[in-house]
């Protein structure tokens, strides 16, 4: 556990064992960096006369400091240019931070927090976002300081965390105004958290059982409801899609609901559905062994749905927000379905499993329509549905689909701001053609020679989604990352959390 707090205190007379400045491509540093550095003898503004450090986003310079400084070291960390700095920067720039002062083994570390007049430049930019400077500072330093070592005996090295991050500021009002930021930083970064939990456990620990539990408990510490639907309820429902996946395996399915109520009882929710594949081996349609390990992320839409609910309910969202997660694992067995097999999905339509593999958009066909009963304001489902997405957009933004473009753009704008990029794809009425069976109402994969996997896997479950605004996203791509990114160690990413809280926080004020 990382312990914040805000200080309000100088400069030199502030002690911690790193203290991190923030600076903007080749500007020396002017006002209160300034005045530091007359009294430090002019060692911030050498780096940036002799060209060692110019500010470059993402670059980083570690000085020794000694009295009249009570910090033991100093960090600088670059922006990039002023005009051009973004939240994201900012972020990255506190992340990038953070891991350089822990890998330096700081413990107790200290961001200087500019004064709202002190870089006009650099607010201009980031006050259009919404998000404020101490959110993103905390935000990021979290982010990037997750390690998941659930399964790791504890070493020497781990008292060497950061346990300590002080967001320093020049005057008591700036110290009581970022209060509440800090503490939405610090909230965000613990969905994701949970989130990225979720995706990092292995299979046998993270069933469909597990997801619930988790849900349960979750929901129990916030204040949500949650209910979870067992295979008796999901027949009785006539969930006969979901049902086919799961026939295969010795776990059992759970149709896990979360809900937060923050509106008005009557006011229609927004519903999250998320992918809950907790393994998939692609069935009988036995994938590849090559990285098939990787198929333990398959319940990310999941995962992200209960991170995501989790944060509406911390941050007190004033919305009604509903999760969906069909949760299964794919399996090759004697009870599994087969291709050619047909399955009536709780919708009524008939469904030709040609692939056992497309099992994605054969568990949300009947979350969608499960998603109807709430009269939903609108509906987005998460997924990690194709590995054609990755052909399309690789590992830098997942791809938005739907039936409202309005609903896209929204979120696309969400993503800007948080850093989780998206990018729309199209379904034309050839895609959803693509999908009709010959036998049944629906095939659950195209013909061979279509292409567009993206597509018509969106197209697919365009047929269960009812008259609402609806957007899915695949995030096949972005839920996992094969490289340490500044505020996203190598891993799980927990891509979706932050961009459908600001989402939800946009609708809550907009209506
Ligand atoms: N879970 C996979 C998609 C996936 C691929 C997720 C790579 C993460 C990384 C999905 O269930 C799947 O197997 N999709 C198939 C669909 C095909 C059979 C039409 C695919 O993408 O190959
Ligand atoms: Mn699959
Ligand atoms: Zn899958």
């Amino acid at each position: 556990m990382i312990k914040t707090a805000i200080k309000n205190q100088q400069l030199l007379a502030h002690k911690t064992e790193c203290l991190i400045l923030f600076c903007v491509e080749e500007k020396i540093p002017t006002g209160r960096l300034a005045e530091l550095d007359t009294k430090l003898n002019g060692i911030l503004k050498l780096p940036f006369i002799n060209k060692r450090f110019e500010g470059k986003l993402n670059q980083t310079l570690l000085l020794n400091v000694t009295k009249p400084m009570q910090a033991d070291h100093l960090l600088l960390v670059g922006l990039g240019e002023g005009i051009a700095v973004t939240t994201d920067k900012l972020r990255q720039a506190a992340g990038i931070a953070a891991q350089l002062a822990e890998k330096s083994k700081f413990r107790i570390i200290s961001f200087d927090i500019p004064a709202n007049n002190s870089s006009k430049d650099l607010y201009t930019r980031l006050d259009k976002s919404n998000d404020s400077f101490s959110q993103v500072v905390v935000e990021g330093s979290l982010l990037s300081l997750y390690h998941f070592d659930d399964y790791k005996q504890p070493t020497k090295e781990r008292p060497n965390r950061v346990n300590q991050i002080t967001l320093l500021t020049q005057t008591k009002s700036q110290a009581s105004s970022i209060r509440s930021a800090v503490s939405r930083g610090q909230k965000l970064a613990t969905a994701v958290a949970t989130s990225r939990d979720l995706i990092s456990q292995p299979s046998n620990t993270a069933t469909p059982s597990y997801l619930a539990k988790t849900a349960k408990g979750l929901a129990k510490s916030l204040g949500m409801s949650c209910k979870v639907l067992t295979t008796r309820e999901m027949k009785k429902l006539r969930m006969g899609s979901l049902l086919g996946v799961s026939k295969g395996s010795e776990e059992p399915p759970a149709f896990i609901i979360l809900e937060h109520h923050g509106g008005n009882k009557s006011d229609p929710p927004i519903v999250i559905v998320g992918k809950g594949i907790t393994f998939d081996t692609g069935g009988i349609s036995l994938k590849p062994p090559a990285n098939m390990d990787e198929m333990k992320m398959d319940m990310s839409g999941g995962a992200i749905t209960i991170g995501t609910l989790s944060a509406a309910a911390a941050l007190k969202i004033p919305l009604n927000v509903v999760g969906l997660i069909p949760a299964s694992e794919n399996m090759p067995s004697g009870t599994a379905i087969k291709p050619g097999d047909i399955l009536r999905s709780m919708s009524g339509k008939t469904i030709e499993v040609l692939n056992t593999d497309a099992e994605g958009r054969l568990i949300l066909a009947d979350a969608l329509t499960y998603a109807a009963k709430y009269k939903p304001k609108a509906v987005i489902d998460l997924a990690t549905l194709t590995g054609a997405v990755i052909v399309a957009l690789g590992h830098q933004a997942a791809a938005v689909l739907g039936n409202n473009d309005e609903l896209a753009t929204c979120l696309q704008q969400c993503g800007e701001v948080t850093g989780e990029r998206l990018w729309p794809l199209p379904i034309w009425p050839e895609h959803e053609k693509a999908v009709k069976s010959d036998i049944a109402d629906l095939k659950n994969i195209a013909s061979p020679g279509v292409g567009a996997g993206t597509i018509t896997a969106g197209a697919f479950l365009k047929a269960f989604v009812g008259n609402f605004p609806w957007c899915h996203l695949d995030i096949a791509g972005t839920s996992w990352s094969g490289e340490d990114k500044p505020y996203t160690p190598k891993g799980a990413s927990g891509f979706g959390v932050r961009l459908l809280v600001r989402f939800l926080e946009q609708e809550a004020k907009n209506g």
